[in-house]
């Protein structure tokens, strides 16, 4: 049975990518940090579906030692998809050594160092990482340095990954446009809002399903790698 491990797969577009990929007949690991009510209650849904089809697993991605311990847990893994992230405000001005370590740790060193320590698992099922990227990677959102730099590179390490891991792991990435609009402190005014759907060539955000579709299809693409794939409703054409 192939088995997919999703970070931050509780809520939002993971929960969704854990869904289709449980769809497709996945097995599934729901990592979780901080919510765990929610990774159970998804990970009972899809055992409900399908017995034994779904665990969870706690673990903070911007610790080495956790990343080891996650990693040593997993026995068997056809396809990770690094999506965890963090997303908050940091203008240059007030952005803090802090600030830097907290979104660079989470959004860039874990995916790095979870792919390496996973890469024996992925290698005995010839395997696939897929990364969620940000169609900030390439063009920068104002007022977001800490968090563009981190996706511009995990962009750069969706294809560095898929040049040395090769041909036994592939490796791609998927960028989203606007999905879910951010909560808490990276929460928009609706003229913010309003300002950034007027951008979007098909006039709406996108859903968790787009995404989750686009890793899927990926996932199941065998002869893809080191191509990341931009799912913005035409949002690009306007930057
Ligand atoms: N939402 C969008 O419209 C959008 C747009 C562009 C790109 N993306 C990208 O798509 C992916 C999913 O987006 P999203 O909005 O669904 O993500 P999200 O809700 O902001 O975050 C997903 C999960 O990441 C986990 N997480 C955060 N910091 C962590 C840490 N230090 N260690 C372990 N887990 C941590 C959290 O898990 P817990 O809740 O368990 O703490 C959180 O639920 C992200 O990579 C994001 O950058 C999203």
């Amino acid at each position: 049975m192939k088995t997919a491990l999703i970070t931050g797969g509780a809520q939002r577009i993971g929960a969704q990518i854990a869904q289709t990929l449980h769809n497709d007949g996945y097995n599934i690991i729901i990592h979780y940090r901080h919510s765990k009510q929610a990774a159970e209650t998804l990970a009972q849904e899809l055992n409900t579906q399908r017995n034994n089809s779904a665990t969870t697993i706690q673990a903070e991605l911007s610790n080495l030692d956790d990343i080891k311990a996650l990693s040593q847990s997993i026995e068997r893994l056809d396809v990770l998809v690094n999506n965890a992230s963090v997303f908050y405000p940091t203008p240059v001005k007030e952005a803090t050594p802090d600030t830097w370590y907290t979104i660079m740790n989470t959004n860039l060193m874990a995916p790095f160092f979870l792919s390496q320590s996973l890469t024996n698992v992925l290698n005995k099922t010839s395997g696939c990482i897929i990364n969620l990227v940000d169609i900030h990677a390439q063009r920068p959102l104002k007022n977001h340095a800490i968090y563009n730099i981190s996706k511009a590179g995990i962009a750069m390490m969706t294809k560095t990954l898929a040049k040395e891991l090769a041909p036994n792991i592939r490796v791609c990435g998927v960028s989203p446009g606007s999905i879910i609009w951010p909560e808490n402190e990276a929460e928009l005014t609706d003229a913010q809002k309003n300002k950034m759907l007027n951008k979007i060539a098909l006039g709406k955000q996108g859903s968790a399903l787009d995404i989750a579709n686009t890793v899927l299809f990926l996932a199941n693409s065998s002869y893809i790698t080191g191509q990341i794939i931009s799912v913005d409703g035409g949002r690009t054409l306007n930057q």
